[in-house]
């Protein structure tokens, strides 16, 4: 079986490639450590300046609705906080590729990078609610701060999916590039923010960033502890069942 994430590397520039592409990238277990670690491992090697993170024909159909099922315990959500913690305070310019379905955590971990590239086949979608969850990664607070409030209490209460354009207009990705565009895009994009001074770099993402790190933090936690209780509940089993099954979820005897 393929390695579902493929890490490359310039010297300067670390390529992380989603890579399940038969799940449409959908992340489980294994795929969250992974990233935590090739996050984890670009933060620390001096040689790199710059993070690529990327899918194929899909950027990510959001985390594995398999593993939701299974990990109704706490312990099942670690690989994801890890994963959301590494990414928060990622201290090098994270730049993200987005074809296809960018869906959940596809969308959410969008907000914690520093550019964002995506092509006219993007599709974006957060139906944590849809699901019988809550949102996470701190989208409680990026989001609004990213789109406005109220784009954002339409986008994670309805699950509506949109557009690149639309994801553009709202300020959610930075812009929009030709399906055959997007790799030289993103590699020339790399090369140029890793040819610049890389401390001036780096301090300036920190001061971006400083403002709304514990804010942040905060979010994460309290958004974990709802998650956490969401995905034991009765109304996100019948999403994920039905989901599994390939029917619409029938929520009508919820209170
Ligand atoms: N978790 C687990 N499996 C997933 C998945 C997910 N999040 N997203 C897609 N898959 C699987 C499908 O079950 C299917 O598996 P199968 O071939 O074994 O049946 C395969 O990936 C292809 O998906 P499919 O639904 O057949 O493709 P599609 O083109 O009709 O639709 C999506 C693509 C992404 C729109 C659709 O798969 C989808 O809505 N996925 C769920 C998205 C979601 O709710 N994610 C969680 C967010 S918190």
């Amino acid at each position: 079986m393929a390695d579902p994430v493929l890490t490359g590397n310039t010297g300067s520039v670390v390529t992380i490639r989603l890579n399940r592409p038969e799940k449409k990238n959908a992340i489980n277990r294994a795929m969250y450590e992974a990233l935590t670690a090739a996050l984890r491992a670009a933060a620390t090697a001096r040689s790199v300046r710059v993070v690529i993170l990327r899918g194929g024909d899909d950027f990510s159909a959001g985390n594995d609705i398999a593993d939701f099922l299974a990990s109704g315990k706490p312990a099942g959500m670690q690989p994801v906080l890890d994963f959301f913690d590494v990414l928060a305070g990622f201290p090098k310019p994270l730049i993200a590729g987005v074809r296809g379905a960018a869906i959940g955590i596809g969308t959410t971990l969008l907000l914690h990078c520093d550019v964002v590239l995506a092509t006219p086949s993007a599709r974006f979608q957060l139906p944590f609610v849809q699901l019988g969850l809550v949102p996470e990664a701190a989208s409680t607070l990026l989001l609004p701060a990213a789109v406005g409030r109220l784009k954002a209490a339409w986008w994670l209460l309805t699950g509506d999916g949109f557009d690149a354009e639309a994801a553009l207009a709202a300020g959610l990705i930075t812009k929009t590039v030709a399906e055959t565009a997007l790799d030289t895009d993103l590699n020339a994009l790399a090369a140029r923010l890793a040819a610049l001074p890389p401390a001036a770099v780096r301090q300036t993402k920190a001061l971006l960033k400083a403002p709304h790190r514990s804010a942040v933090r905060e979010a994460m936690a309290l958004e974990a502890e709802a998650f956490g209780a969401q995905l034991k509940s009765a109304e996100a089993k019948e999403a994920f069942t039905a989901f599994m099954e390939k029917r619409k979820p029938d929520f009508s005897r919820f209170e």
